[in-house]
């Protein structure tokens, strides 16, 4: 198999909304029968959480769709990262911004807004931190179509075919 197709999510504490993000993107690779031909990590551009597992309501919510995500621990965002990765994908345009601020050569062709193929592309995925359980839901709905709308993207620009069972 040629090289694996990396991805990062990339959130403000990495607690909430880049692990759901990453949560449902596995969820969809696997479901496609394309997880050996992915690298799937997500990062905070803050590092307050870093060790730390998801926010409860992200695990609840993620559990909620079938998907476990309680295995994941938040990490900061590091420059290497922004060569280490095919694609970084932003939840929102401050950590796009805080992206680009790390980047070391100033090369931003691999950054991207997450719901940017989605219906409404200048959309933000908002942050639930604040908010009751419902903004955890509302996450989880933007983050299930923007990864449905980059896997079939990514798919085709890699050419990638489900690996034989
Ligand atoms: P996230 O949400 O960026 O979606 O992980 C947040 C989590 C924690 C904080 C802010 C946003 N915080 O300030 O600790």
């Amino acid at each position: 198999m040629s090289e694996r197709v990396s991805v990062l999510f990339v959130c403000l504490g990495n607690i909430c909304r880049s692990p759901m993000a990453e949560g449902v993107f596995q969820h969809l690779v696997q479901e496609r029968g394309l997880a050996d031909h992915f690298k799937l990590d997500s990062a905070g551009t803050g590092g307050w959480h870093a060790g730390e597992p998801p926010d409860p309501r992200s695990i609840r919510t993620a559990q909620h769709h079938g998907v476990d995500i309680s295995e994941q621990r938040s990490r900061v965002l590091v420059p290497i990262d922004l060569e280490r990765f095919d694609y970084i994908f932003a939840m929102d345009q401050s950590n796009h911004r805080n992206i680009i601020k790390r980047n070391p050569d100033g090369k931003t062709e691999r950054v991207h807004m997450f719901l940017s193929l989605t219906e409404t592309p200048d959309a933000e995925v908002p942050d639930p931190y604040y908010d009751r359980d419902d903004g955890f839901e509302n996450v989880w709905r933007l983050v299930s179509a923007a990864s449905e709308a980059w896997l079939d993207r990514i798919s085709v620009e890699h050419g990638l075919r489900p690996s034989s069972p």
